[in-house]
């Protein structure tokens, strides 16, 4: 059975965790080999450059730099799990991908998107997702349930407004990316997985025709 690349996007505290966990036990029981990964991180490289990324001492770093190290913790990840995995048919589920880094350092720190994704295609070997699910809720509301939880990263200690512009952000480049589809995440966890289990399946059905002729 071929594997699926899914990717779920949104903002800090948008309930992703929890439904990345749904869906594997979903495609599990359909006889998926489930690999997780996050980013930043998701290799040992990776995961140290995550450290250095996140540091709350890190205050004098250049937003030139956040998006290179973003981009190199993602060019690892791209090498050492997700293209050899993909080729060895798991199914692949990433708290995040490089639309992060089009909205976050493109939009929220106004570096560019198109800038952003020069410098991320480099590393993505072509790499595109199935899937790719954006959990759209309201930043402020995201944001301080995960505050509440774990007193906030440096990306998560940002003002409201940087938040809020990277929201924008996502509604903004969901025009150009027709893999990304929009989950209203303000409902119970019922709902938004019923709505998710419906484009997985569609997906499925798509590669099955495709496969079938
Ligand atoms: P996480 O809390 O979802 O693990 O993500 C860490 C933070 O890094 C989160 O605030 C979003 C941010 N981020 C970017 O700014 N650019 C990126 O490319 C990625 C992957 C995450």
């Amino acid at each position: 059975m071929k594997g699926l690349f899914i990717v779920l996007e949104g903002p800090d505290g948008s309930g992703k965790s929890t439904m990345a966990q749904m869906i594997a036990s979903y495609l599990e029981d359909k006889g998926h080999n489930i690999v997780f990964t996050r980013e930043p991180g998701g290799t040992p490289i990776g995961e140290k450059l995550r450290d250095i990324i996140l540091d709350n001492k890190n205050i004098e770093m250049a937003d030139t730099t956040e998006a290179l190290l973003y981009a190199a913790a993602r060019a690892q990840l791209v090498a050492e799990k997700i293209k050899p995995l993909i080729e060895k048919g798991k199914t692949i589920i990433s708290e995040r991908f490089v639309y992060s880094s089009l909205v976050y350092q493109g939009i929220g720190r106004k570096l560019g998107v198109n800038n952003v994704k020069m410098i991320n295609d480099f590393g993505l070997q072509g790499i595109k997702p199935d899937i790719v699910l954006f959990f759209d809720i309201d930043p402020e509301k995201a944001l301080n349930r995960k505050i509440e939880i774990n007193g906030g990263d440096r990306l998560e200690q940002e003002d409201i407004s940087f938040h809020r512009s990277v929201f924008e952000g996502y509604k903004e480049i969901i025009k150009d990316y027709s893999e990304i589809k929009t989950i209203n995440a303000e409902r119970t966890k019922e709902e938004i997985f019923e709505e998710i289990k419906f484009i997985i399946d569609e997906n499925l059905n798509k590669i099955f025709n495709s496969e079938k002729y």
